[in-house]
């Protein structure tokens, strides 16, 4: 049996991770990054999230991948060969891209996660499953640039499919969104003539029922959301009340972006070691964008990072798209 091979890239240092949630809540207006959500809990509520009624972006992909998954993987090993390099984006526990490996037959797999951490124990798994296929773990912090060093770029050597499922595209501005892809075609193409990219993006649809899908009735998304304030007092040493702020999700149309925020529910002040916040009754931090997409404004988004022919998968109600595109 083959052994997963990890490398960790970038290393998370505590002390610069404080330093800039503690920037952005001293901002003009707050702002934290959404990254911030993802601690040992906020990983468990966002899994909790995904099977909530009003959440349909994860059950719907998983309906596209499931009914039209033929014809998609067909899509996809026309733009990258037979026997491509599967490197999985915010891989996580690897089960997405596990499903796609019977019909794909990777050559190799390569996870990348924030952490190389996270994904030990999903890559050892999927080696018992797969004794005899290459695997690879690479913690690395893609929010802010996509690509492996010298060392590594024999890993996706030959023609690779990109894989970012679930929409997380979506939690990217547009600009931010291209550099990503850009990033994501020059990484397929490595060392090759072909490759592709197989992406999920969310689609634009009524707004009460984006609201309804970022605001459910049991809460989860709210204690998600507030969650980010006990992750800010570990963190940096803050003294947030949770009781004093509440969880706000709206659809911004100008933007075309579900905005999360969390409003303070009177006027307080927020103190950690080196800064404090006076905040007034109303006032906000802003969490979250999570944009919301026309295909035909994302199929061009694709093109304008390089991408070639592009196919477009979608359920019958035209709600979430899988994108299948030539880098
Ligand atoms: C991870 N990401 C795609 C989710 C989204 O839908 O933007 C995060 C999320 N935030 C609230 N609910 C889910």
């Amino acid at each position: 049996m083959k052994t997963p091979l990890f490398f960790q890239l970038d290393s998370l240092s505590e002390p610069a991770l404080a330093a800039e949630a503690a920037a952005g809540l001293a901002g003009a207006a707050a702002v934290v990054s959404p990254k911030f959500f993802y601690d040992a809990l906020g990983s468990r509520l966002f899994d909790v999230i995904t099977e909530l009624d009003e959440y349909y972006p994860t059950r719907t992909e998983a309906g596209i991948l499931a009914s039209q998954g033929a014809a998609i993987v067909d899509a996809a090993l026309s733009c990258c060969g037979p026997a491509p390099v599967l490197v999985d984006l915010g891989a996580g526990n690897c089960a997405k891209a596990a499903r796609l490996f019977p019909a794909l037959a990777p050559r190799r797999y390569v996870a990348i996660d924030i952490s190389v951490d996270f994904l030990r124990g999903s890559l050892e798994a999927l080696q018992r499953e797969h004794p005899t296929l290459d695997l690879a773990g690479v913690g690395q912090d893609f929010s802010a640039r996509l690509a492996l060093p010298p060392h590594l770029t024999h890993l996706v050597d030959g023609g690779a499919l990109v894989f970012y499922p679930g929409s997380s595209i979506g939690n990217f501005a547009p600009a931010e969104a291209l550099r990503l892809l850009r990033d994501a075609r020059a990484l397929a193409k490595q060392g090759s003539e072909s490759g592709g990219l197989l992406i999920g993006a969310d689609l634009v649809k009524d707004p009460r029922r984006l609201e309804r899908a970022y605001d459910d009735t049991l809460g989860v998304t709210a204690a998600f959301n507030l969650n980010l304030l006990r992750r800010l007092n570990a963190l940096i040493g803050a003294d947030f009340d949770l009781r004093q702020w509440r969880h706000v999700a709206r659809f911004d149309t100008q933007h075309s972006r579900i905005e999360m925020h969390l409003e303070a529910r009177q006027s307080l002040v927020v103190r950690w070691p080196g800064g404090e916040r006076q905040f007034t009754t109303g006032e906000r931090i802003h969490t979250e964008n999570s944009y919301k997409w026309q295909p035909e404004a994302f199929e061009a988004l694709l093109r304008e990072a390089g991408y070639g022919t592009v196919r477009r998968f979608t359920d019958p109600e035209g709600w979430f798209g899988v994108f299948v595109a030539r880098a």
